[in-house]
């Protein structure tokens, strides 16, 4: 039996940093996946990917996912791990390729999209938010990074032509059309790794936060104002007013308001540099060159930070260099037969 499972990665296109705290994300899946290719037998899960040179081999009952050789087998691991504890027992292996067009290591989720796309090849049954959550556990296992829900469920409940609006609180996905008129533009800064990044620091801070003035998602900036820790503070103040740049985001797009949806998306890039302090000078000085381009409505760091890449909201044809992603269709499993 040959399966073919394939899974997007994706661009956030505002909501940075706010998903570990229910707040509200707007990610796309984009038109570059991960595809995994085999067949579902023997006792182990063996891939070889044709971007590494060392192949995988998973034992089903495989007990730290952290520690696995090579590094890019942590991710299929960590998938297995949590296969093997919440889905019915399968006993059976799985023999096959991973290709991807995912740039890796850019902030584009190619972890995420990996992780989709094995727990599909694996026989997963569940729903898509089942899916992101079971993968989101492989991702933590496998990193030790504490992240949300975000790049997980945007891989696999993409809506073809839309963004996917996301209360990370309830964990309820709207499909929020992007305009035709438009392009949505990813340009690479420089290579980054969550794991050994200040991200869990990130979430540490928030915690302290809500331990003063309770939940950021309900909070509102003048909440915020009352955290006596200044870094502390300046963290809540970034997520609680990312939160309101979302909401107003996406009432921008629906009115094709482009000009207010890339200022939100410049004012969601000054909040990470100088309030959140997850951008970086290569990264910085990108966003500021691309803002000046004629045609070029907003431009920011997308993804956890610390390097990365940059996403800009365009006229199509403004902006010559980078990728222009389109919004697409999440995970599934494309052939089983
Ligand atoms: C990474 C994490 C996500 C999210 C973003 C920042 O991509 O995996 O859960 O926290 O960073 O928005």
């Amino acid at each position: 039996m040959t399966v073919l499972a394939r899974a997007p990665g994706r661009v956030n296109l505002i909501g940075e940093h706010t998903d570990y705290t229910g707040g509200l994300v707007l990610p796309m899946a984009i038109d570059r996946a991960t595809t995994v290719e085999g067949e579902r037998r023997g006792q182990v899960v063996r891939l070889r990917s044709l971007d590494e040179p060392v192949e995988v081999v998973i034992a089903l009952d495989v007990d730290d996912p952290s520690i696995v050789e090579p590094p890019w087998g942590r991710y299929v691991a960590g998938v297995v791990k949590e296969m093997g504890t919440s889905q019915a027992p399968r006993g059976t292996g799985f023999v096959g390729t991973v290709t991807t067009t995912v740039p890796i290591g850019a902030g584009l989720s190619s972890s995420a999209a990996l992780e989709v796309a094995v727990a599909l090849a694996l026989g997963f049954e569940g729903t898509a938010l089942e899916l992101a959550q079971l993968c989101q556990r492989a991702e933590q296992r496998a990193s030790g990074v504490p992240c949300g829900i975000m790049d997980q469920l945007s891989s696999a409940a993409g809506v073809a032509g839309h963004l996917t609006l996301i209360d990370c609180h309830s964990l309820t996905v709207e499909p929020v059309a992007l305009p035709t008129d438009v392009e949505v533009v990813v340009v690479h800064g420089h290579h980054r790794t969550l794991v050994g990044s200040p991200y869990a620091d990130r979430v540490a801070d928030c915690a302290m936060a809500e331990a003063q003035i309770g939940p950021l998602r309900l909070a509102t900036v003048a909440d915020t104002g009352t955290i006596s820790d200044p870094t502390v503070r300046a963290r809540a103040r970034h997520v609680v007013s990312e939160n309101e740049r979302v909401r107003r985001f996406v009432d921008a797009i629906r009115a094709d308001d482009l000009e207010t949806s890339g200022q939100l998306m410049a004012a969601s890039h000054r909040s990470m540099r100088d309030d959140y302090e997850i951008t970086t000078a290569i990264i910085d000085d990108l966003v500021e060159r691309l803002a000046r381009l004629p045609g070029v409505f907003g431009v920011r760091m997308t993804g956890g930070g610390f390097g990365g890449c940059v996403v800009a909201l365009s006229r199509p044809g403004a902006i010559s260099e980078g990728w222009v992603m389109r919004p697409s269709a999440g995970a599934r499993v494309v052939t089983n037969s």
